[in-house]
């Protein structure tokens, strides 16, 4: 089978309800936490994908068990300091930052050295965000210049957190908190706003821990403790998947699209904001409390026309992995967007500012791109009747995603490359994209 696929056409009009598989962020979540929990924890839906597979298989590889029958996960958790640590234990977090920089968390107390790898996405990203604050509380590590491979030397004499966190990543935020569940008294992070669904599941595991906001910063302060039980938990959809057909439907005439059951964490609906601002109209519907997160019906309707936006950026950390398809629809908005602030995205799978203004630039979209932003000549009128070759080196599914999305919204004849990378994130995607161009 090719890696590659094509599409000749536009998508027709819709009228469908979906359903996107499970979020990304909570999956590799309860798969860490539950493998430190005490007794056996159980998800359902949990997300099947590559990053997640990676986080099942290095908890095993630290000696926890787990049972996986179709998307149901049982994991037998063998305690806060339980796990079972032998030498000469390789890690791979393949294409998962988050799976790759929580994990370092958790592993300060290892008795060995460990060795974490990734693949030629991941062995590319800053590691030095995580292994400096963690290198304070006294373990010794080792990086290739700040990247992949890292080398952690673990501790028994760990002392406690005091962490200032200015990125606003939610990974370095999330490695922190767990591993003061393991470093000894009071922890205190200072955190710029990101996603909270760490600090979520921290207080319904009733793992003391102390929220306050002051500006544009969380303070977490969490004690260390010796157990905690194990915890059920029905994964809600991913917001960040359910974007891509978000999009579709914004960039669309005369269509409807209904997505059942997503995750809308505040600090994931960043996308929502943006959205509605640019003129598309979108409800949630049946809101829900889960275990202290938010899920919801989306229900998406095409807009009659798209207005440019000024995105403040104080809702970028909400829609940090949306902005390749949000600037689809800036391609497609009456007037001149800019979108600013947007260092962190050029540290993502593949650098992705830049390759935004790729895809813009093959479509004709005139765009000016410094090292944080991004300002797109929209075109109501946009169509494209010429080729285009989408090939990212790094194989950056988002990219992938985001120019599948592109070639049913504008026409024109695509060819795209690297089909594989939704296997990481995603891998349903084209199934569903089938389902709504019948
Ligand atoms: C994630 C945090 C974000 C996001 C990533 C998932 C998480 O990264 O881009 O896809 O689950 O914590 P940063 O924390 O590096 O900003």
């Amino acid at each position: 089978m090719p890696n590659w696929i094509t599409f000749n056409k536009k998508l027709k009009k819709f009228n469908e309800t979906i359903s996107v598989s499970g979020d990304k962020s909570i999956s590799i979540r309860w798969v860490l936490l539950a493998s430190l929990a005490n007794g056996i924890s159980t998800a359902k839906n949990l997300l099947l994908s590559e990053d997640v597979y990676a986080a099942i298989k290095a908890i095993k590889s630290l000696g926890v068990k787990v049972s996986l029958k179709k998307n149901k996960c049982k994991i037998y958790g063998l305690g806060i300091k339980g796990y079972k640590y032998k030498k000469n234990i390789t890690i791979d977090a393949k294409n998962s930052g988050t799976l790759g920089r929580l994990l370092l968390g958790l592993l300060i107390d290892a008795k060995f050295p460990i060795k974490l790898i990734g693949d030629e996405s991941l062995s590319k990203r800053d590691f030095s965000r995580v292994t400096e604050p963690l290198k304070k509380l006294g373990v010794k590590i080792k990086t290739n210049k700040n990247l992949l491979p890292v080398i952690i030397y673990g501790s028994n004499t760990l002392k406690p957190i005091n962490y200032l966190e200015k990125k606003g990543s939610a990974q370095c935020k999330s490695s922190m908190m767990l591993a003061a569940l393991k470093a000894s008294g009071v922890s205190k992070i200072k955190a710029k706003k990101s996603r909270d669904h760490t600090e979520r599941m921290f207080k319904n595991l009733k793992i003391p821990i102390n929220l306050k906001s002051k500006k544009n910063y969380d303070i977490i302060k969490i004690k260390n403790i010796k157990q905690y039980d194990a915890f059920d938990y029905i994964i809600p959809g991913d917001i960040s998947s359910a974007a891509f057909f978000i999009v579709l439907t914004a960039l669309s005439d005369n269509s409807e699209l209904l997505i059942k059951n997503v995750n809308i964490n505040p600090s994931r609906t960043g996308i929502i904001s943006i959205l509605k601002k640019m003129g598309v109209k979108i409800i949630f519907k049946n809101i829900r409390n889960y275990k202290g997160e938010k899920n919801a019906d989306i229900k998406i309707k095409s807009p009659k026309k798209l207005k440019a936006i000024n995105c403040p950026a104080k809702l970028n950390s909400g829609a940090i992995d949306e902005f390749l398809s949000i600037f689809l629809v800036a391609a497609k908005a009456q007037g001149i967007s800019y979108f600013k602030n947007l260092s962190e995205l050029n540290q993502k799978e593949s650098p992705r500012l830049i390759w935004g203004q790729k895809i813009l630039n093959n479509m004709g979209i005139k765009t000016v791109v410094t090292n944080d932003s991004i300002k797109i000549y929209g075109n109501p009128d946009l169509k494209i009747n010429k080729k285009i070759v989408i090939k990212n080196y790094l194989k950056d599914h988002r990219v992938f995603m985001t120019s599948v999305i592109a070639a049913l919204s504008f026409g024109g004849l695509w060819k795209i490359y690297d089909k594989d990378s939704i296997l990481t994130s995603f891998p349903m995607f084209l199934k569903l994209v089938n389902k709504i161009s019948k």
